[in-house]
């Protein structure tokens, strides 16, 4: 087993399989009254958060408490970072502390890996800049698996912001590895110019949404990533919308059996309508759920447990 998870590309296709296989052991646990497994105990995993986040903070909070690891929660504000203590000295406070386990998000690209040279427990990139997200990646595989069946061959278009996009990324690593065939969907500034060449050979790239549609087995649309826009790269929301925004009727266009993805936080309006983002189609719900059971097992297997 690897020791770290900072990159999609740290795994390979029997690690990545291994890794959803035991997520599928963990998601059975979620079913039970009591949602514990003492597997972790006496076990410490440190939240380290440089950046705002919901989803991604609460799950893998619950995993580790699932797995009954200590937990401790540390985020930016309000601590010594608010009075410019580096994260070399933080790493060092954690290292001090023990830590078995680091998970970080942290708005620059390439933390993670400056963190695993500093502690000497695993480090989890849980979003670092534009850079990577490979947990968010491990979710959504299992929620295209469980809901399709497999990973081989399935075609998969993930649209719209994908320069600012870690989600994009380590997606686009990650099914490749595993057999998928990716379309990069959206206007053209907002897909890099080298995506092949940087992620892999086989991911194409389209400006057409509508072409794409009919032939794909998942979309999964992004959110427009603002905040971390310093020009503008569309005309207006509006004009956005209506070339690369999901509708009902855009989404008719799909294949019956198709699904609907999101990373979430949602835009509802810009990048998908309130009635696709809340249709039977889409697994948005069902894809924070499986977080957990995805986090879970990525603590458990980099942690030293068995399959
Ligand atoms: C994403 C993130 O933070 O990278 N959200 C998430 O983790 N579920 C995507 C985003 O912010 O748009």
């Amino acid at each position: 087993m690897i020791k770290h998870l900072r990159s999609a590309a740290d795994l390979d296709a029997p690690t990545a399989t291994l890794i959803l296989d035991t997520a599928a052991e963990m998601a059975a646990l979620a079913g039970r009254e009591v949602k514990k497994l003492p597997t972790l105990r006496g076990r410490t995993v440190v939240n380290l958060f440089y950046e705002d986040s919901t989803r991604t903070r609460i799950s893998f909070e619950a995993a580790a408490k699932r797995l009954s690891a200590d937990v401790i929660n540390f985020s930016a504000k309000g601590s010594s970072v608010s009075k410019g203590e580096s994260l070399k000295d933080t790493a060092l406070t954690l290292q001090a502390m023990g830590a078995d386990a680091v998970v970080i998000r942290h708005p620059a690209s390439g933390a993670p890996h400056r963190l695993a040279a500093w502690v000497d427990g695993s480090v989890v990139n849980a979003g670092d800049g534009t850079h990577e997200h490979p947990t968010q990646a491990l979710l959504d595989a299992y929620t295209m698996r469980s809901r399709l069946g497999r990973l081989d061959g399935l075609r998969v278009a993930i649209v719209g912001d994908v320069l600012h996009s870690r989600v994009a990324r380590s997606n686009v690593l990650l099914l490749t590895t595993l057999g998928a065939q990716v379309t990069l969907v959206g206007p053209p500034t907002l897909i890099p110019l080298d995506v092949s060449a940087a992620l892999s050979p086989s991911t194409k790239v389209s400006y057409d949404l509508d072409s794409v549609l009919p032939d794909m087995d998942v979309v999964m649309m992004l959110r427009v990533q603002t905040e971390r826009m310093q020009d503008s790269y569309f005309p207006s929301a509006r004009e956005y919308s209506r070339r690369y925004g999901l509708d009902l009727a855009r989404m008719r266009k799909l294949p019956e059996h198709a699904i609907v993805m999101h990373p979430g936080p949602m835009n509802r309006g810009m990048e998908i309508t309130p009635e696709v983002a809340d249709s039977s189609r889409s697994t948005i719900v069902e894809q924070v759920a499986n977080g957990v059971s995805a986090r879970m097992a990525v603590l458990y297997l980099l942690l030293g447990g068995k399959a």
